[in-house]
């Protein structure tokens, strides 16, 4: 179990005057779900999948059927999964404190654990929507069956037609080279520059523009703090690293901040 010992001083001290903090989350935030990461040797999608195969328009354009198939099978596995600790953690600090949270990842897990989200920069996996003229998509999606429904989707699957145009309905997600949902960056942007501290939760900061957020806090006099078990780019210019995990992390600061609180703990009702 992590003590407040083995926070990091600077964390502790800048969390406990933060009127306002900022928390960016990446990949890492999920991972203790059981969603896998991108980036990460063996088990992130990137390290078996070809992201220009999958995550792009041109992908969407060559073969929809592959893409569509592979993007159910990431929903399967989200709905699936459960918030972690750290989830449920930057919850309880949000209903303490205000905590903006903003968000690389297409699940909704912090929704789930009972964050309000400002932005999901990388937009939403079932935000789906038609290729062609755009209008938001609610119809049944075949091969997607409830939580706990019986497991029936293959590797291939052809997208639903848009009902108004000869269009194809797509995931909400952003890919590569198209541009992020409309003021989610300024809105992250604002957050964190209005932040008295910024926290930065596992993302190999590798994908521009969301990379650039923790510069704007610095540049605007934030400190900035990243937690991730491995060093990342920002490790050398952030305030402290933190070689921790999510689920470890959060909840021990959030512990350190408020005491434990076993009722604090327990997720929202549906
Ligand atoms: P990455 O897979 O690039 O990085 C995940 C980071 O999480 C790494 O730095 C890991 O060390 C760290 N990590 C792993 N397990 C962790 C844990 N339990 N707790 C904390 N950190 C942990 O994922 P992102 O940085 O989110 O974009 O990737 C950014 C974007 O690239 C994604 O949103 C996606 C991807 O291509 C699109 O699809 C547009």
């Amino acid at each position: 179990m992590t003590s407040a010992a083995q926070i990091p001083a600077v964390l502790l001290s800048a969390a406990r005057r933060a009127g306002r903090i900022a928390v960016l989350t990446g990949a890492g935030m999920s991972a203790e779900s059981g969603v896998p990461t991108f980036r990460d040797a063996q088990t992130g999608w990137w390290a078996r999948f070809d992201p220009a195969e999958l995550a792009t328009p041109q992908a969407w354009q060559r073969d929809p059927d592959l893409v569509w198939g592979w993007y159910l099978n990431r929903i399967r596995g989200v709905r699936a999964a459960q918030p972690n600790a750290g989830h449920r953690a930057l919850a309880r600090w949000g209903r303490r404190a205000p905590v903006d949270v903003v968000t690389q990842n297409v699940d909704d897990l912090h929704e789930r654990a009972g964050s309000r989200v400002l932005a999901h920069l990388h937009g939403a996996l079932t935000a789906f929507r038609c290729d062609s003229c755009a209008t938001p998509f609610d119809g049944p999606v075949p091969g997607l069956p409830p939580a706990d429904g019986p497991a029936e989707v293959t590797d291939r699957m052809p997208p639903p037609r848009c009902a108004h145009c000869p269009g194809q309905i797509r995931p909400g997600v952003v890919w590569f080279g198209e541009a992020l949902p409309p003021g989610a960056f300024d809105d992250a942007a604002d957050a964190v520059r209005a932040a008295d501290l910024v926290l930065v939760v596992g993302t190999s900061g590798l994908v521009f523009p969301a990379s650039t957020l923790p510069d704007l806090a610095q540049a605007a006099g934030v400190p900035v703090v990243e937690i991730n078990p491995e060093q990342t780019d920002l490790s050398r210019r952030a305030e402290a690293s933190w070689r921790a995990t999510a689920a470890v992390a959060l909840p021990a600061l959030v512990d350190a901040l408020y005491g434990s609180s076993e009722d604090d703990r327990l997720e929202p009702a549906d």
